[in-house]
C-alpha cells in the first residue's frame, strides 16, 4: 500500500529542478518527514543505463515514437526499483522529472502525440499519479544560460532555442489542463525565492 507522497519537479533546461529537488527534501525531512530524491529518466541502475542512451549522443539519434518507449521502459524500472518501495514504507518521494517531461519533449514537441504517451503510461505505469507536480518557469534564454554555465551540455540542451520555446509552452498546457494536480513555479529568482515559494505550495496542497 502507498503511504508516502509522490512529488514531481518540471520545466526545461535550467529551471532549477536540480537545485530544487534538494532543497525541498531537506525542507520536508525538517518536518519530520522521510523524503528521498530521484531523478527521470533514471533513478535505478537500469533507468540510469537507459539514460545514458537518451541523453548522449546527436540530436537526431532516435526517432519520437523509439524515444518516447525508452523514456518509459527507464520510467518503469524507476518506479519499480526506487519511487514504488519507497512510498510503500511511508516515504515521499521527490523526483526531478516524471512523466509530464515525456508528454512535453516527446509527445508534443517532438511530435510523438499525447495518444501514444498516454497508452504507453497506461501500460508502463498503471494507476499511480504525482499527488503534486511542480511546474518551474522561466524565459527560456534565462534557463539555457544557466544550463550554460552549469556546463556538460546534454543532448536535449543542444536541440536548440525554438525547441525551448516550444516545450516552455507545452509545460504550461500541461499544467494549465490538469490544475488539481499541477502547479506553476516562477522560477526566475533566486534559489532561495524559489524554495520558498515550492515549499508554500507544498505546505497548502499536502498538508
Ligand atoms: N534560482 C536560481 N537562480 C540562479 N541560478 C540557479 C537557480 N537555481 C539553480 N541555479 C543554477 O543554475 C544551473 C541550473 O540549475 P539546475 O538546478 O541544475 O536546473 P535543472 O535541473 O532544471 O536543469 C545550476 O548551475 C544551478 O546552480
Ligand atoms: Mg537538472
Amino acid at each position: 500500500m502507498i503511504r508516502g507522497r509522490f512529488i514531481t519537479l518540471e520545466g526545461g533546461e535550467g529551471a532549477g529542478k536540480s537545485t530544487q529537488v534538494l532543497r525541498l527534501a531537506a525542507w520536508l525531512e525538517g518536518r519530520g518527514i522521510e523524503a528521498i530524491t530521484t531523478r527521470e529518466p533514471g533513478g535505478s541502475p537500469g533507468a540510469e543505463a537507459i539514460r545514458t542512451l537518451l541523453v548522449d549522443g546527436a540530436t537526431d539519434r532516435w526517432d519520437a515514437v523509439t524515444e518516447t518507449m525508452l523514456h518509459f521502459a527507464a520510467r518503469r524500472d524507476h518506479l519499480r526499483v526506487t519511487v514504488l518501495p519507497a512510498l510503500e514504507r511511508g516515504a515521499w518521494v521527490v523526483s526531478d522529472r516524471f512523466a509530464d517531461s515525456t508528454r512535453a519533449y516527446q509527445g508534443i514537441v517532438q511530435g510523438a502525440g499525447d495518444d501514444l504517451v498516454e497508452r504507453l503510461y497506461a501500460i508502463a505505469v498503471g494507476e499511480l499519479r504525482p499527488d503534486l507536480t511542480l511546474v518551474l518557469d522561466l524565459p527560456v534564454e534565462k534557463g539555457l544560460a544557466r544550463a550554460t554555465e552549469r556546463g556538460g551540455e546534454n543532448r536535449y540542451e543542444r536541440m536548440g532555442r525554438a525547441f525551448h520555446e516550444r516545450l516552455r509552452l507545452a509545460f504550461l498546457d500541461i499544467a494549465a489542463a490538469d490544475p488539481q494536480r499541477c502547479v506553476v513555479v516562477d522560477a526566475d529568482d533566486g534559489p532561495d525565492a524559489v524554495a520558498g515559494r515550492i515549499a508554500s505550495v507544498v505546505a497548502e496542497r499536502l498538508s
